[in-house]
């Protein structure tokens, strides 16, 4: 492994040298004294000239960018491609305004390692303007206009005008062992940015149901994607604790325990608590006047509501923490109340602008494009869960100063946040073009008989139930495979937290979270195909692998530093290749939010580790005493790369792996 600031500071010359040479260039062209040409040889010249000014300045760019680069950083293989493949086109084409960029991986190895389409659509699109051009003609002008890199081998064109990519080997071998000296590091940020991921957001004093959990399993994920990346992330619980249904809890509370004010009421069950106080609601005409006078003292901050009314917020609280603990989520409590002051002063801004209108007693906003109102005080003053959006909006963008805000909930309030960010933008709160604001939805949980989950006698699943459910079935599984006989009893009760919670999170994580989602058990633990089951499994076995051979941490830090990683063998290239898309995965993750790719990623991984392993031996023993009497040195540092990338993945998705499971 070559010394990285003196191969860095190579790169930067050889880049200065070229961008000398283009100047010199450019300077002899512009001496009308030494050249005489005819009119057509100088427009040949004139347009060969702004070429290279093109070139020029894209080279500046690239220099700039590589001296703003982390060079511990991994390297984004596909977009450093897509970088060469972008200039190259406009050089080649500098007529064609925002040329289609396409480079993907090749699956097939036959066709290289990477492949670049984009000579198919620039023949679409200059045939649209009347010029008929062969998309292999095309490909072979994009590739005259490659310059030499330390990327590419070379370069082959295939059937209608398919750019082949070959990788130099030693380029790909220099990555792997940046990798293992300087560990797993995310792309540096040009400006620390913030983000704000609104998820969990369960309700008080109603249960916190399957949504909720989708909601806390893909939102944490997202956080733990943005805080790999260096962002700062704010992690927000909406909880819905302000609503008119805590007039009637009060009321009921005021009955059911009346010295709650001195003494902690035990409210055991706060959904019965709830049915109960519902009841009385909706049958008593005298209750519910007096429940409609608590709401009036709650939102007038009246000491004695407010103590009441955190006392019934605090049951809640320690239930949900109960499944947050679980899983191993961190998230601020800033629900629907903590907005209540602002509400005010969002009103009288929408009003002052002239953008409110009356709707019998209501008011409300309609933002352009958008078929439905937003109701922002309802007939009897109060305010609303639109309004409270509003409120939390507008604190996040100028309060917080977030630069990305998601929300995390199920797809059925897409249309809800669709007219709180038009409403938004209509006031000018924000510029999408600036900020990114952005609701991420998910489908329904669906039971196995693809009907909405519920349990046997049709109530709704309690979270701490299914939970428990989970520790129960991955306790069994493991006894299954017999694993209670070579675990000690800590090392059993670690695996079942990390089998359970990671197949849990791990299922919903892996299905695009657009679609519905099956829960199943059975599926989940499955040690079999994409689980966390079987990711966990590999993981802990490619773990293994140096310490059964007795090779000490040590040793593998010093090879990391001296020890070429061989890409000989068609499985080392491919496996090689494989670890090295992680960075290209995140990027394409943070764009769309879909965690999925990354477990599918990660899956391909393990397998791709497997079909390695299988056909490459890393030591070789002994076959009568199992001795080891070799080490393939080369071979340990792909492991050690593909556990060092496989860690992080887990890290992100939120799953824990074990030592010994
Ligand atoms: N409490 C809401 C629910 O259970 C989710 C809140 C989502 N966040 C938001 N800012 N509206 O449906």
């Amino acid at each position: 492994m070559g010394d990285p600031v003196a191969n860095y500071t190579s790169r930067l010359q050889q880049q200065e040298g070229e961008v000398m040479l283009l100047q010199d260039e450019i300077e002899s062209l512009r001496d009308p004294q030494e050249l005489n040409f005819t009119s057509s040889q100088l427009d040949e010249l004139r347009e060969e000239n702004s070429r290279l000014k093109y070139r020029i300045d894209i080279l500046k760019r690239s220099l700039q960018e590589e001296m703003s680069q982390n060079d511990k950083a991994m390297l984004n293989i596909n977009q450093h491609l897509q970088q060469i493949f972008g200039d190259a086109i406009n050089t080649a084409y500098p007529g064609i305004e925002n040329p289609p960029l396409t480079v993907t991986p090749n699956q097939q190895a036959k066709f290289g390692d990477y492949q670049c389409n984009s000579a198919m659509a620039m023949a679409q699109m200059m045939k649209a303007k009347g010029q008929k051009v062969s998309p292999r003609e095309i490909a072979e002008k994009i590739v005259q206009y490659i310059p030499n890199n330390e990327l590419i081998e070379r370069t082959e064109i295939a059937g209608p005008g398919f750019i082949n990519v070959h990788l130099k080997r030693t380029f790909v071998s220099k990555l792997l062992s940046n990798l293992l000296v300087n560990g797993v590091k995310p792309p540096s940020l040009k400006k620390k940015k913030k983000v704000v991921v609104d998820f969990s957001s369960p309700n008080i004093a109603k249960e916190m149901h399957v949504g909720h959990l989708r909601s806390t399993i893909i939102g944490d994920s997202m956080c733990r994607l943005f805080e790999f990346l260096g962002y700062e992330v704010l992690r927000l619980n909406h909880v819905g604790d302000w609503g008119t249904q805590f007039g009637m809890l009060i009321a009921h509370l005021q009955d059911k325990f009346p010295n709650y004010l001195s003494v902690s009421p035990p409210i055991g069950d706060l959904q019965s608590f709830y049915k109960e106080s519902k009841k009385r609601f909706d049958e008593d005409e005298e209750f519910k006047r007096r429940a409609y006078q608590c709401v009036v003292k709650l939102q007038s901050k009246e000491p004695d509501f407010i103590k009441a009314w955190n006392l019934i917020c605090d049951v809640s609280r320690k239930e949900f923490q109960k499944v947050y603990n679980c899983l191993d989520i961190c998230i601020e409590e800033r629900g629907e109340s903590y907005y209540q002051d602002m509400m005010t002063a969002v009103i009288k801004e929408f009003e002052e602008k002239g953008l409110v209108q009356l709707d019998e007693g209501r008011k409300i906003v309609f933002a352009p494009g958008q078929s439905i109102p937003l109701t922002i005080v309802k007939s009897d003053g109060g305010y609303t869960y639109d309004t409270s959006d509003l409120a939390a909006i507008k604190n996040r963008l100028f309060d917080e100063k977030a630069d990305i805000i998601i929300y995390v909930t199920d797809s059925g309030q897409a249309m809800h946040f669709q007219v709180v960010f038009a409403a938004a933008q209509l006031i000018g709160w924000y510029d999408p073009k600036v900020i990114r604001v952005e609701h991420a939805g998910f489908g329904v949980v669906l039971g196995e008989d693809k009907k909405k989950f519920k349990t046997r006698s049709g109530d709704t699943v309690r979270l701490m139930d299914l939970l428990e459910e989970g520790l129960k079935r991955s306790m069994d599984k493991l006894k299954e495979k017999g694993r209670d006989k070579v675990l000690t009893p800590e090392e059993l009760v670690k695996a079942q937290r990390a089998v359970a919670f990671g197949c849990i999170k791990y299922a919903d994580l892996s299905h695009n979270r657009i679609n519905d989602y099956v829960f199943s058990f059975d599926k989940m633990l499955d040690d079999r195909g994409n689980t966390a089951a079987y990711l966990l499994y590999a993981f802990t076995r490619i773990r293994s692998i140096a310490r059964l051979a007795n090779i000490q941490v040590v040793s593998l830090r010093t090879a990391a530093e001296t020890t070429e990683v061989l890409l000989d063998h068609e499985k080392e290239w491919k496996l090689g290749k494989c670890i090295l898309r992680f960075p290209e995965i995140l990027q394409k993750i943070t764009d769309d939010l879909l965690l999925h790719t990354l477990c599918d990623y990660l899956y391909e991984l393990a397998t791709t580790f497997t079909e390695f392993y299988d056909s490459c031996y890393c030591v070789e023993k002994d076959r009568q005493t199992g001795e080891v009497v070799k080490v393939n040195m080369w071979r340990m540092l792909l492991c050690e790369a593909t556990a060092a990338v496989m860690a992080k993945g887990f890290d992100i998705l939120g799953i824990n792996p074990v030592e010994r499971m």
